[in-house]
């Protein structure tokens, strides 16, 4: 007993080592007195149980006072080095460390994802197409006129020769139709180019969602009914879709979703401008003209397709009130659609 007091008067004197200690200094002394296995403290407490009852309480009660008292040394000291590491700008090696960012997907790269997605679930697969196209493919073949505007320079990038750069993703119709026979049910993502303004609504690159389907009895009920549905699942359950007459050169009759709009649920808001509705996707059915250029038997087939902008969908749904925060690489924008 005469030892275990004289060995715990020994090791008090080491408590006037904390206050000079620095961070690693600190943790050796942590380890060196009150490590679990070997520290000079913890081995003392370990005999205390195997005294006799009268030493047991006294050595006890002193062991037991020292180890609070260097408890809180250590801890007084172990903040005060954290004050200065702060007050002088270095690190503070106390401070937990900081999630690293892994990166996330383009909140339009989701909104695409999320729409073939929807479609995948209907039974359709993804196709794909050239950037680079023939004037056949992206106007002829869907059956615009020789003299239609878009067509036109001022409208469209050329690249030399027939080339250019594709103004939407329908020229993937043409070349899916070419290459594989009926029932084809496919939704097409794809970059698309027009020479338009960099504005808040517009930007000469731009991403759209194609779809198409062809088979024998597809008839309008159908576009409208997987419109529709793709509708409530992208926006809620509660959507309402309506339809209105439109003009596509590649479709006949062509029509205009609109869907109620999903952040005032109809009643009107800025989002909508009021009107409870919000314009999603050009649609109709294919054209004859259309089947007959990609070698489809026009009298035997009929199909429907749409073409809708991830970018601008995406706008309504989030609020986003200029199209070129999604090219500007701002991570204040981006990050708030990705979890890291
Ligand atoms: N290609 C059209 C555009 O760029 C969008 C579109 C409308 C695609 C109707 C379609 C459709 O397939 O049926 O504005």
């Amino acid at each position: 007993m005469r030892d275990l007091l004289a060995a715990l008067g020994a090791l008090r004197e080491r408590l006037t080592e904390i206050p000079q200690a620095d961070q690693r200094r600190l943790q050796d002394l942590k380890t060196e007195i009150l490590g679990r296995k070997a520290g000079a403290l913890t081995k003392i407490l370990a005999q205390v149980p195997k005294l006799d009852p009268e030493p047991r309480r006294a050595v006890g009660a002193a062991a037991n006072e020292l180890k609070r008292e260097f408890e809180a040394a250590l801890a007084a000291r172990e903040r005060a080095l954290a004050r200065t590491a702060r007050a002088s700008g270095a690190a503070d090696l106390t401070m937990p460390g900081r999630a690293a960012w892994t990166g996330g997907l383009h909140l339009v790269t989701q909104v695409t994802g999320e729409i073939c997605e929807i479609f995948h679930e209907m039974g359709f697969t993804r196709a794909v197409g050239p950037e680079v196209e023939t004037e056949r493919n992206n106007f002829t073949a869907l059956n615009f006129p020789k003299d239609h505007p878009a067509i036109d320079a001022q409208d469209s990038f050329y690249l030399g020769g027939d080339l250019l750069l594709r103004t939407h993703t329908s020229p993937v119709q043409i070349r899916t139709m070419e290459r594989y026979p009926p029932p084809i049910r496919v939704v097409i993502p794809g970059q698309c180019y027009r020479r338009d303004p960099f504005d808040a609504s517009h930007s000469p690159i731009f991403e759209q969602v194609e779809g198409l389907v062809v088979d024998e009895g597809i008839s309008f009920v159908d576009l409208k009914a997987s419109l529709s549905a793709f509708a409530r699942k992208f926006f809620g359950p509660t959507t309402r879709t309506r339809f209105s007459p439109s003009f596509f050169p590649f479709t006949e009759p062509s029509a205009d979703m609109a869907a109620s709009c999903s952040v005032c649920g109809g009643s009107g808001c800025q989002t909508c401008k009021q009107s409870g509705w919000i314009e999603i996707l050009g649609s109709g059915m294919v054209h004859p003209a259309v089947f007959e250029a990609c070698g489809v038997d026009p009298e035997r087939y009929t199909g429907f397709a749409f073409g809708m902008g991830p970018q601008r969908i995406a706008m309504v749904r989030y609020g986003i009130p200029d199209i070129r925060l999604f090219f500007e690489s701002d991570m204040r924008f981006l990050a708030q659609f990705s979890t890291p």
